[in-house]
């Protein structure tokens, strides 16, 4: 039968996705290209919730797709495009916000997060109506499964509450999309926090490896990082977070299971273990630098990779609006 369609997306909102942003989703994405009919988008509508300046704006969304592109997604196994290239994301949003409740909306957690910490009044409405955009993203290819993580479950729920709202309110139109938690995510922490999650908005610059950055950089960040007062290289996230997130990355990178790493460094000390790991974190961000420059140094063929993703996502999600106008009385 036909492989199951999976949607995702990554916000261009920094100058670099991050080891997190890596080991926790672009990772799988570059697995999923060969088992599932794979759709992934640079999400430029959602980066401009929050105020935002256009030249670097269109940087990043550049930037984001040559990485992406760098890491391992390949144009001819899945389709990798820009979502404002795609105009039936915004037009769908507008539909869906129209049968979704203002108290549904309000019960939204993250909204609240991040509306409390700019101040309710001055959060602009699409940080509210967020995730009806990406309920849009979604249905509009017909996608079976989205990639989530924990943070991500209430919008997609949402997501699920809109299709079925419209599907019986004006017929089946829309693939009701379920959950899917890749069973290889990793968690990445923050280096100098470890309990809390690495991150673009919350990491400060010496608990973030940005995957763009000097490796030296890097190397010297993973050699400092926080670990606990113990001595013994041991996986557990409670009370060992520390040197847990390096044993997570470790594997991760290496493809070393953590109990053959935990074995390898019995009766070594956590220097030896940072000292191998920055080295490992190095040899894997050269290419990817490398790589990265070489389709930023080409920004016609960018340009045409992209404008070919576009139409590949198009020849689905116009026919998905065409449909919804059509059912709708348009
Ligand atoms: P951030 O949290 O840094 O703002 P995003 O929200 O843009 O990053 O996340 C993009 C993708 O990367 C999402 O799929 C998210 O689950 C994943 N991700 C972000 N940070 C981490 C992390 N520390 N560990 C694992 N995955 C992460
Ligand atoms: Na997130």
């Amino acid at each position: 039968g036909r492989r199951p369609r999976v949607l995702s997306g990554i916000q261009p909102t920094a100058d670099s996705f991050h080891l997190g942003n890596y080991l926790g989703a672009v990772r799988n994405w570059v697995a999923m290209q060969d088992t599932h009919d794979a759709f992934y988008c640079v999400v430029d509508l959602h980066a401009i919730t929050a105020g935002h300046d256009p030249e670097t704006l269109r940087r990043r969304t550049r930037v984001g797709a040559a990485q992406l592109l760098a890491a391992g997604l390949n144009p001819d196994r899945c389709t990798l495009f820009v979502q404002s290239h795609v105009p039936e994301h915004a037009q769908l949003a507008w539909v869906l916000g129209c049968i979704t409740g203002f108290g549904e909306a309000s019960r939204m957690t993250q909204f609240k997060d991040k509306s409390s910490r700019q101040g309710t009044e001055r959060s602009s409405v699409g940080l509210f109506t967020y995730p009806i955009l990406q309920a849009a993203d979604i249905l509009l290819y017909q996608a079976d499964a989205v990639p989530v993580g924990e943070d991500q479950r209430q919008h997609l729920e949402l997501t699920r509450d809109l299709a079925q709202r419209f599907n019986g309110q004006f017929g089946r139109t829309f693939t009701v999309p379920s959950a899917f938690i890749p069973k290889e995510t990793a968690k990445i922490t923050d280096l100098q926090d470890p309990t809390a999650k690495m991150s673009k908005s919350a990491s400060s610059p010496a608990g973030i490896i940005d995957l763009l950055e000097d490796p030296a950089r890097s190397a010297k960040k993973i050699r400092s990082a926080v670990t606990d007062t113990g001595r013994e290289i041991h996986f557990d996230p409670e009370a060992k977070p520390g040197i847990s997130n390096l044993l997570s990355i470790y594997s991760a990178l290496s493809g070393r299971s953590i109990p053959d790493l935990e074995e390898a460094y019995t009766g070594r000390g956590y220097g030896d273990l940072k000292k191998d790991l920055a080295e490992i974190v190095v040899e894997f961000v050269k290419p990817i630098q490398e790589r990265t420059a070489t389709y930023l140094d080409d920004p016609v063929q960018l340009d045409k990779l992209l404008a070919v993703g576009a139409e590949k996502a198009r020849s689905i999600s116009a026919a998905t609006l065409r449909t919804v106008y059509q059912r709708i009385g348009f």
